[in-house]
């Protein structure tokens, strides 16, 4: 018994040797100790060996398994070092190719433009707010003085979701909503997406991005007003532009005034941008409704406000002399990188 024992593990600890990947390895281990394996199968049979003989053919039975457990460890440690290397080979990097070109992101013109209107309106002391894009009618309309079957509603087509619930076609409910809510002194812009039934073209779009201003206080005035927009003017498109106030209505402000800007491509000279005329209309504006005041719970004996609302798509497009609102959303990587700073 004991030469066969030595024989199973010679044998084995030469099969070993020409063991070189996981797998061989593994039948070997399971064909000598695993459950039916050779040395295995002898402690199986010890029913059949004189009593006296079992410790130790037992005991003969463990030196062998526990040899070759270390064999197979060992054996085990090379193969994964092996493996390793030839991963390590296959793996290979050469660090002094040269690489693929990989150019960097820049910013939509939206956003350069979007970020100097925080930067300008935030520097004159404005808060920035948000508000809802899906928005009661309530705010949308009827707080902003327009009764339902109102004319103005139809200057401006809705997109209903139901008799109460609209997208808001211009950011100006969120006056209404900051005006329920707090207490004068206010200062607020509130910058967001607004949504017209409108066909797409070189100047309109069924969504686009509106600039909102409010400021509520004890004698705010009209000078205020163009003392501010005047300071805006000057901030976005350089020394020598100016306002120009139009008399305008809008039903949320009285007085109205519609503003131009000094047209930045001529300075005012007149050019085929401006049709001649040195004046860019950009913006509407005016003194609150004190009627809109009382429907939003402020006391319009004692405060009054102005505010003014620009689409911030034609902002950018004069600023960077670009033609047609649609170049803004097809995302044209051409069009885009244009704009790295
Ligand atoms: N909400 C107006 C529009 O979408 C723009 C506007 C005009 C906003 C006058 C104002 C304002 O706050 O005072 O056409």
């Amino acid at each position: 018994m004991r030469e066969k024992i030595n024989e199973i593990l010679e044998r084995t600890l030469e099969e070993l040797k020409s063991a070189n990947d996981s797998q061989s390895l593994d039948a070997v281990r399971v064909r000598v100790l695993g459950k039916k394996g050779e040395l295995t199968g002898i402690l199986r049979g010890m029913g059949q060996v004189a009593a006296d003989m079992r410790p130790k053919i037992g005991q003969w039975v463990n030196e062998a398994r526990e040899k070759l457990e270390e064999a197979i460890g060992e054996a085990q440690k090379k193969i994964a070092e092996r493996e390793l290397e030839k991963r390590l080979e296959n793996e290979k990097v050469d660090v002094t190719m040269p690489v693929e070109g990989r150019s960097a992101g820049s910013l939509h013109p939206m956003s350069i433009v979007l970020e100097q209107l925080l930067d300008i309106f935030t520097g004159m002391g404005f808060e920035a707010v948000e508000g809802p894009e899906v928005e009661l009618d309530h705010y949308n309309f009827e707080l902003m003085n327009i009764p339902k079957n109102h004319p103005a509603r139809d200057a401006q087509d809705t997109f209903y979701i139901d008799d109460n619930v609209v997208l808001r076609t211009h950011t100006s409910p969120v006056q209404a909503r900051i005006m329920t809510t707090r207490k004068p002194p206010i200062r607020i812009v509130s910058f967001g997406r607004v949504y017209r039934a409108d066909e797409a073209d070189a100047t309109h779009s069924p969504v686009f991005h509106q600039l909102e201003g409010l400021v509520i206080d004890e004698d705010i005035s009209m000078g205020d007003l163009k003392g501010t927009l005047d300071t805006f003017a000057r901030r976005l498109y350089g020394e020598g532009v100016t306002t120009r106030f139009r008399p305008s209505f809008f039903p949320f402000t009285e007085p109205s005034a519609e503003v131009d800007l000094t047209c930045a491509a001529c300075r005012g000279k007149g050019c085929r941008i401006c049709k001649d005329t040195g004046w860019i209309e950009v913006l509407g504006s005016g003194m609150v409704n004190p009627k809109v005041l009382e429907m939003c719970g402020i006391d319009s004996r004692k405060y009054s406000g102005f505010a003014f609302g620009m689409g911030v798509e034609r902002l950018s497009n004069l600023k960077y002399n670009v033609p047609d609102m649609r170049y803004l959303y097809e995302n044209d990587v051409r069009f885009l990188r244009q704009f790295r700073g």
